[in-house]
């Protein structure tokens, strides 16, 4: 087996095995980020790795296999090339459902859980109990750039502990959010002065009726709160994948 750097014209004819994984390149730090995997000239597996914009601490990776050549160490040997491939000495780091295949690959690479993600999917007729309070108001009756600083420093302190941000990192958070979120539905609790004391933002996602609510359990006046929701769905964890 050899690897060679995934090139566009692989992208055009790319396996049907590689649906549902976006073979993107990384924005900012280099091109050298996507590899495949060839045996005989056939493309047995292709990789790829990416930083985020708002966090740039750890690379996300993504390895696919022919689902005919799984569980013969490829995927491991993917992981490694792109690990040798990295233009600055940060850990990789991955996601995904608590039953999927994709996580006891990372276990079996080491991958130490950094966050966890429960159950997220509610109705949008549940978030009476979020507004209980009078002092709750809807977000569209509060000046945006108030909004966006909250929803930066929520998000800030709210990674600090475990991805801490980068500079310059409210601009992107904030760059889609007035397209992203219900602003009826979106809540916020200011005291006398306008201070925000409280922000809870309802995104859309296709169906009125039904919301994510997204979440770390790390953030301790989320769990509270998803209680008294009661999603449903799929548990997740985030992991590091050390190198
Ligand atoms: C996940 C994936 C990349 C693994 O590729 P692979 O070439 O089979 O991985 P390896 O052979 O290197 O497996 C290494 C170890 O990971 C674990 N592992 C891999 N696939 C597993 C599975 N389906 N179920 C349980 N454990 C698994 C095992 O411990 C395995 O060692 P073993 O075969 O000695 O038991 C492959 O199944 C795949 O392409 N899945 C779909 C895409 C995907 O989920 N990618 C996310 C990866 S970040």
């Amino acid at each position: 087996m050899e690897f060679r750097p995934l090139r566009e014209s692989d992208l055009t004819s790319a396996p049907a095995w590689t649906a549902g994984h976006e073979l993107r390149p990384d924005l900012w730090r280099g091109e050298h980020t996507r590899a495949v995997a060839l045996e005989t000239d056939e493309i047995v597996a292709v990789g790829i790795m990416w930083t985020s914009r708002v966090h740039g601490d750890r690379y996300w990776v993504d390895v696919v296999v022919h689902p005919a050549h799984r569980r013969r160490g490829i995927g491991t040997a993917a992981v490694r090339h792109l690990t040798g491939l990295r233009a600055a000495p940060l850990p990789l780091m991955t996601r995904a459902y608590v039953d999927d295949p994709a996580l006891a690959f990372a276990d079996a690479l080491g991958a130490r859980t950094i966050q966890v993600v429960p159950p997220a999917e509610s109705t949008t007729t549940a978030r009476a109990a979020l507004r209980a309070d009078p002092a709750a108001i809807a977000v569209d009756a509060v000046d945006r750039t108030v909004i966006e600083a909250a929803n930066a420093r929520i998000y800030e302190w709210t990674h600090a502990s475990w991805s801490p941000v980068g500079p310059a990192f409210a601009d992107a958070l904030n760059e889609d959010l007035w397209d992203e979120i219900d602003t009826e539905a979106s809540s916020v609790v200011g005291d006398a002065t306008g201070r925000v004391l409280a922000l809870a933002l309802v995104y859309l996602d296709g169906e009125i009726a039904d919301v994510e609510f997204d979440g770390h359990v790390s953030d301790p006046h989320f769990l509270p709160v998803l209680a008294r929701l009661q999603p449903t769905g799929r548990w997740f964890r985030l992991v590091e994948i050390p190198v």
